[in-house]
């Protein structure tokens, strides 16, 4: 039998309503994200990625439209249900971080995964597990706030990760570092998508959509490209300046 598609949106609409003006943000997205696949969306700023990364993770209600996450229709969901459904399933980073500041950094990777029913002792495992991936061993004790930038959002990869997700969404999770530090992330990415992880994760950055096994091209709401990152630039006309660098 074969798998049902990780994350799926058919015919996605969502319109917000600012001030009684209609925005519309997402215009009709189709999207399928199968297991093991590694999708990078790109598009101008205010084509929707973010919304339609907040869609998929059930943290913002669409207008029209269905959400499939593990062959099961999520958009029909109670709030509460999809909450209890993304803690088991879903691993987020977001561009700014997001840790909790009273928190160690070792409880802020653990809490994911014991909220999603972990014991302690595995939640420990695999919270060592991935800040030793991370090179972080040595900063579980501390608080946030003691970190650089770049240990911050590796230590928000990790705690996304903590719960072996079935998806992780990103939303420019490298928008933010220097470039040594967006190589450690890169590192981790790339070896999660070698295990089998589904990542779905918007980006602005060449290197980052270069590892993609697809990239996705929003513009206005829409998809308007969609295949292999090679492609990408003959298909869509040599606007996406930021990939054509992948080639040199
Ligand atoms: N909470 C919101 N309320 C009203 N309009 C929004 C909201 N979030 C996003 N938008 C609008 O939806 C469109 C897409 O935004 P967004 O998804 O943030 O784009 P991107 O992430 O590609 O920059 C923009 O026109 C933006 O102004
Ligand atoms: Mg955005």
């Amino acid at each position: 039998m074969t798998e049902p598609p990780v994350i799926q949106a058919i015919n996605l609409v969502k319109i917000y309503q600012t001030g009684g003006v209609p925005v519309p943000a997402i215009r009709g997205v189709d999207l399928t994200v199968n297991p093991g696949e590694f999708v990078a969306i790109m598009g101008p700023s205010g084509s929707g990625k973010s919304t339609l990364i907040h869609l998929l993770g059930g943290l913002d209600t669409r207008t029209s439209g269905e959400i499939w996450l593990d062959g099961q229709r999520v958009d029909t969901l109670s709030e509460s249900a999809w909450a209890l459904l993304r803690r088991q399933k879903i691993g987020f980073v977001f561009q700014f971080f997001n840790l909790v500041a009273n928190m160690t950094v070792a409880d802020n990777v653990e809490l994911p995964a014991l909220l999603g029913g972990a014991s302690p002792k595995v939640a420990r495992e695999r919270r060592e597990y991935l800040l030793a991936e991370l090179g972080l061993a040595d900063r579980a004790g501390v608080s946030p706030a003691q970190l650089s930038g770049g240990e911050q959002q590796r230590v928000a990869l990790a705690r996304a990760l903590a719960n072996h997700p079935r998806l992780l969404l990103a939303d420019e999770p490298t928008g933010n570092l220097d470039s040594r530090n967006t190589r450690d992330v890169l590192r981790l990415l790339s070896e999660v998508h070698r295990k089998g992880q589904t990542i779905v994760l918007v980006t602005h950055d060449a290197r980052v959509a270069g590892m993609a096994d697809r990239v996705v091209y929003l513009l206005d709401g829409q998809i308007v490209d969609d295949g292999p990152v090679a492609g990408v630039r003959r298909r869509i006309g040599g606007t996406a300046g930021d990939v054509v660098e992948l080639r040199g």
